[in-house]
């Protein structure tokens, strides 16, 4: 299948990202590689690591063994939480170039703002000496709430390009959406079908026979038409390709507003108000 079915959204600094990407968080790092291989042959051109993955590695080995052009393939990968401090992260962000084997990152984020830690703003302004480098077309974060990013927009200049951050259909985040794109700032939903929590919802499974399509496609195709950048993850080759036909089939409005109604608040993952982890490195 051809990368032309998938739309490309423009960050607010003119670089575009495609729309659909594969992720792989909870690939272990030996099946990473495989993974992301398969992820481009069904024709992925983006994807989505992070340093926390431990799996930048065996993505960086699919991507240069692929043939495809560097240039046409969409790579992010995430600060560890570990490095906050400044120094740190210039650091680690050397070492993911290099684990990847990549000159260039195309889009580098902040995975989580670690209240707790209380060094997010230093941070992102490291996070704009990368940028200014070159060495990453964009820069973003991830998990971050409007008060974190107006704390960015009062106290530094590098408005973020993507703000990455558990949306589905039972956490719609209509707020946070409506904030982010008011400062020009990509939404991107991460855990897309809720690791699969939302594919049995009768309302979800309704619409799905209606399209004769499967929830998991219902729910992602509702994600784009919702305009956010998603990235689901499998390991199986038919849900691969499943999650990537996206494109030839379209929700009414009444779907969408349906999906969208099934809004309970209810996170899968952790809360960025009270997640502090760090890990040891
Ligand atoms: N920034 C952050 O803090 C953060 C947090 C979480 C995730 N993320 C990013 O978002 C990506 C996606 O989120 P996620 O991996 O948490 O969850 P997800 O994509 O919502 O769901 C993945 C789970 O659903 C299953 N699945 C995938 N496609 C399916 C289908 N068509 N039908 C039925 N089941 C299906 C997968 O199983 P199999 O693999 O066994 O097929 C896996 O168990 C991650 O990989 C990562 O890149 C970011």
């Amino acid at each position: 299948m051809a990368d032309a079915t998938v739309p490309q959204i423009m960050l607010n600094n003119g670089v575009r990202i495609p729309q659909l990407g594969f992720g792989v968080f909870q690939i272990p790092p030996e099946e990473t590689r495989d993974a992301v291989a398969t992820a481009l042959e069904v024709g992925y051109r983006h994807i989505d690591t992070a340093q926390m993955y431990r799996n930048e590695q065996g993505v960086g080995e699919a991507v240069r063994a692929s043939g495809i052009p560097r240039d046409e393939i969409f790579v992010t990968s995430k600060l560890s939480n570990a490095f906050h401090d400044h120094d740190a992260a210039l650091a680690s962000f050397d070492r993911s170039l290099e684990t990847l084997g990549f000159d260039q990152l195309d889009l580098f984020l902040v995975h989580w703002p670690l209240p707790e830690v209380g060094s997010y703003v230093d941070t992102w302004k490291a996070m704009e000496e990368i940028y200014a480098s070159g060495r990453a077309r964009a820069i973003g974060v991830s998990n971050f709430q409007p008060h974190h990013l107006r704390r960015l927009h009062t106290e530094t200049t590098v408005v973020p390009a993507v703000n990455q951050v558990e949306v589905h259909p039972y956490l719609t985040q209509d707020e946070l959406r409506a904030f982010d794109a008011e400062h020009e700032i990509a939404t991107e939903a991460w855990s897309p079908i809720a690791q699969g929590l939302v594919l049995d919802d009768p309302v979800i499974v309704q619409i799905a026979k209606d399209h004769d399509r499967t929830p998991a496609q219902v729910v992602l195709r509702w994600h784009v038409q919702r305009g956010e950048i998603i990235f689901p993850k499998s390991v199986t080759r038919s849900r691969v390709e499943e999650n990537f036909a996206l494109f030839d089939f379209e929700l009414e409005d009444a779907d969408v507003a349906a999906i969208s109604a099934l809004d309970r608040g209810q996170r899968t993952g952790a809360d960025p108000d009270t997640f502090n982890w760090v890990p040891e490195s």
